[in-house]
This record gives structure tokens, sequence and C-alpha cells, in this order.
């Protein structure tokens, strides 16, 4: 089969049409550059079951259990579903750009969401914001300066929030999470900004109070929207993307969605 590759918006992201069940070994060895190439790319008409899903996924590498919320049901503990109804109120889960689980040590390489119910086009998108770009793209002082840091972040960070009515009607109640990570990641040639502030709580700097400047405009500049992509979803599309070079969030909905979460190891 032969795929067909459509970059969006400034290769901030590439739509991939094929159908999944169906792919050869060029096909997956296509769709993983591609993946690398831009950060994020997604599949619409996936007409795949959990069965399928999964095996799509262990093509990608190895599924990894999310430590906070617990899988479909017993068959299938390596998926994850995230759920917004309509009653709920408050943010949605991961309504704040962030990347997955970065209180981990060993945060997920790539998360993919695959759609189940989703409500009107447009209405309820995923944006992403390339943290190549958002590199490639900061002052030279800024660079030198991260290049050298690490820094800590928390599962109790300022986007905690978010996962507060999800954990509490069918999740785990963890503790506090916590890992450093350095501020940079290499991928390939490439490099990435490595920083997520729904997450953060400080960088591993004597020098940490006098960063506050720096820490303020990472936040800017990582999301500015020269480096963002709007996901709009139907239902049956599947999404991936690299956790370590791309920033991610739900926009704010009122309505019922049900997403099929897979991470990465
Ligand atoms: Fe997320």
């Amino acid at each position: 089969m032969s795929l067909k590759i459509f970059p969006k918006k400034k290769n901030t992201a590439a739509e991939i049409v094929c159908d999944l069940s169906l792919i050869n070994k060029t096909d997956l060895a296509n769709i993983k550059r591609t993946l690398n190439e831009f950060g994020m790319v997604y599949f619409r008409n996936q007409n795949l079951n959990s069965k399928q899903y999964l095996s799509f996924a262990k093509k990608i590498g190895k599924p990894a259990l999310y430590p906070r919320l617990k899988g479909l049901n017993k068959k299938f503990p390596e998926i994850t579903v995230v759920q917004r109804k309509k009653k709920d109120k408050g943010p949605s889960f991961g309504e704040q750009f962030h990347t997955d689980s970065s209180y981990t040590k060993k945060p997920p390489t790539f998360t993919m969401l695959f759609s189940k119910l989703v409500p009107r086009k447009g209405l309820a998108n995923t944006e992403f914001s390339s943290q190549y770009l958002a590199y490639e793209n900061l002052p030279k002082k800024y660079k030198t300066q991260i290049n050298k840091l690490s820094g800590t972040f928390s599962s109790k960070g300022p986007i905690a929030i978010t996962t507060v009515e999800r954990v509490k009607e069918k999740g785990k109640l963890n503790k506090e999470l916590k890992a450093n990570h350095k501020l940079v990641k290499t991928i390939g040639k490439k490099k990435s900004i490595y920083f997520s502030a729904g997450h953060f709580i400080g960088f591993n700097s004597r020098q940490n109070r006098k960063l506050n400047e720096l820490k303020k405009y990472l936040k800017k500049h990582q999301i500015k929207k020269k480096f963002q992509f709007s996901l709009e979803w139907e239902k049956n599309q599947l999404a991936i993307w690299d956790n370590r070079s791309m920033l991610h969030q739900a926009t704010p909905f009122n309505g019922n969605r049900i997403m099929h979460r897979i991470t990465i190891k």
C-alpha cells in the first residue's frame, strides 16, 4: 500500500492517508520517519477495534501503563479512556499546554489518541505546539542558557486541577510524582525545548530565583501561534505525537467525547 503524506501549516504536523490495518514494513518505516520529522501525525477514517489499535501501537513501540488512570478493561490495560461528559464542569483533562507524564523519570516517547465519540467537528480540538520550531526560533542567549539547564516536573504542578474529575471517578489517587529532566532534548539531528509549564516547578540550579525571567519567557515563547497546529477531531481518527517535541492541550468545550489513549515507552 502506498501512503500519502500531507504536511500541514508550516510543517507543524502531517496528515497521513492510509488504512492502518493494512500497512506493511515500508509503510511503517514511512510513518515513523514522518512522525520524527513533524512531531505529530494523524490518520482519518480508521476502522480499528481495540485489538487492531493496540497491535498498531505495538508496531510504533512498547506500550506503557499510565500511572494515573485505570485501563479500558482487563484485556486492554494499555488503553486508557479519556472522557469528557456534557455534565462535567471545570476544565477538560489536559486543558493547558503540557507534555505527558513529565513528572515521571521516563515519560512516554509517544502518545496516541483514537477518537471513539466526538462532538461537532471543530468544537473540541487538540492543539499542538512544535518545540522543534520553538527551539529553532529561540534567541541565542536563551538557547545557550537552556542547553545547560535541567528542571523538576511534578504531578501536582499547575495543570493538576484538570485531572481531578476523572481521577475522582475511576482513577487511582497517587501521591505526588516528581522527576528531573534536561530542558533540551536531542532527537536525531534536531533539538527541542522540553518545558511543560503545567508540570514545571523549578530549575535545578542555585540560580533558580534569578531564572524567573527565563521561565516567563519560555512559557510565552513555546506556545506562539506560529508554532501551533490545531487538530480537528472526527470519529475514528487516530493521532500520534512525540512527547519530546510537541506540547499539546485540549480546547475547552461542553459535550460528550471519548478518546482511547495509548502511550508508548
Ligand atoms: Fe496530555
